[in-house]
């Protein structure tokens, strides 16, 4: 078994590229003509599959540890796709610090159509047990969090889970398969936004379903076609480009949010620093058991709102912008971006408030990055 940075490189479960080509080749084709009237054809129409997809998807299944893999044209589509499999009942226990468009899906879209959620702490595993219900369907946790990094013991939920017969969802777009595997943990299916980590360039969106077990995959499989919201083989393609480079990109992304997170905790200008791999963050030791690193993603809260618009306003290789994972490093305000549907009193509690700033820590020099920091906090225009 090879290690999962040469498995980002050379998985071994992918079919051979035709010609030997060494790049996955794009099949632009959105249907695929068959032999004879009875002769099983591997590939038939583009939303069910196509073979830029399958390769990714077989690259992805073997990175996270699971039977199956489905891409979706994003991390929205694919959580949407998952919803169906709840048929619009039952009861669903979830973490209260959840990416904005999630709590959109499952407050706007899943609650009206009959599913009941209860959004609470799961950092908490007595948290979780107490909230089980009859029908209880899924435990459904983001870990570490967005946007304050809080991190849920993944085998002692996905324990819970299973003793009320549910299943574990996680979304583990934060931290990427190379430093987190929930399946291997026992979570039954993850979630990624492929337009993070995995795709790496901020030039495509994308999103994941893996599965542990053929069942679920199955189910899966029958919602993805159903719904169509496949992802195109040009943007497989640049999956397939970005996940190659996955493991040197992380190893230095998480080398530069180090370095930043301690840098901005001793600013004067800085309130609190939220980092999973300071020892002292509540979720440290759970994070040393269940991940291999802390990963390219911090946040902050500073002194003053007007010290956040400063930054947002002064940072020049930072750039001020939604999405995270990728080479570049942005800074996001979710207040009014990512987050900015959350009701206010809600945001409030969860300590997302004006003084709030999200980082996504990318590949350039961390010196220069804390320069560019430095002189965005210490501008007195
Ligand atoms: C943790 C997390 N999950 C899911 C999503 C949704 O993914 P996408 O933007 O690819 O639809 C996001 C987007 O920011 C995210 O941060």
């Amino acid at each position: 078994m090879y290690k999962k940075d040469t498995v980002c490189v050379h998985p071994t479960r992918c079919p051979k590229a035709a010609y030997g080509a060494v790049a996955t080749p794009i099949f632009q084709s959105a249907t695929f003509a068959h032999e004879g009237v009875d002769i099983e054809s591997e590939y038939s129409y583009s939303r069910l599959q196509n073979p830029t997809r399958a390769t990714l998807e077989s690259r992805v299944a073997e990175l996270e540890g699971g039977v199956d893999a489905i891409a979706f044209a994003s991390g929205m589509a694919a959580e949407a796709t998952l919803m169906n499999l709840f048929e619009s009942q039952g009861h669903i226990i979830a973490s209260d610090d959840l990416y904005g468009g999630t709590l959109r899906l499952f407050r706007h879209i899943s609650s009206p159509a009959g599913v009941r959620f209860n959004f609470m702490d799961t950092t908490s595993s007595e948290n979780i047990r107490k909230a089980l219900q009859k029908d209880t369907r899924a435990v459904y946790v983001e870990t570490p969090s967005n946007p304050t990094m809080k991190v849920t013991d993944i085998a002692a939920a996905a324990e819970i889970a299973h003793s009320a017969g549910a299943l574990l969802i996680v979304d583990n777009t934060f931290l990427s398969p190379l430093f987190q595997r929930p399946l291997e943990l026992g979570a039954d299916i993850v979630i990624h936004s492929g337009t993070k980590y995995l795709g790496g360039h901020n030039d495509t969106l994308a999103g994941f379903l893996v599965a542990r077990d053929k069942e679920i995959s199955e189910k899966l499989r029958f919602y993805a076609k159903t719904v169509g919201a496949s992802l195109a083989p040009f943007d497989c393609f640049l999956l397939e480009r970005g996940i190659k480079t996955l493991a040197v990109r992380l190893e230095k992304q998480a080398a530069n949010a180090e370095k930043i997170a301690h840098w901005l905790r001793l600013r004067p200008e800085v309130r609190k620093v939220y980092y999973i791999g300071f020892p002292d963050h509540p979720g440290y030791e759970i994070t040393r058991r269940q991940c291999s690193g802390f990963g390219g993603m911090l946040s902050l809260e500073v002194d003053s709102p007007e010290t956040a618009r400063k930054v947002l306003r002064e940072v020049k290789l930072f750039q001020y912008a939604e999405s995270l994972g990728g080479v570049d490093s942005l800074i996001t305000y979710p207040m009014c971006q990512t987050h900015a549907d959350v009701p206010e009193a809600e945001r409030f509690r969860r300590g997302i408030n004006d003084r709030f700033l999200r980082i996504s820590v990318g590949i350039e020099n961390a010196d220069d990055l804390i320069e560019d920091l430095r002189k965005a906090l210490e501008n007195q225009a």
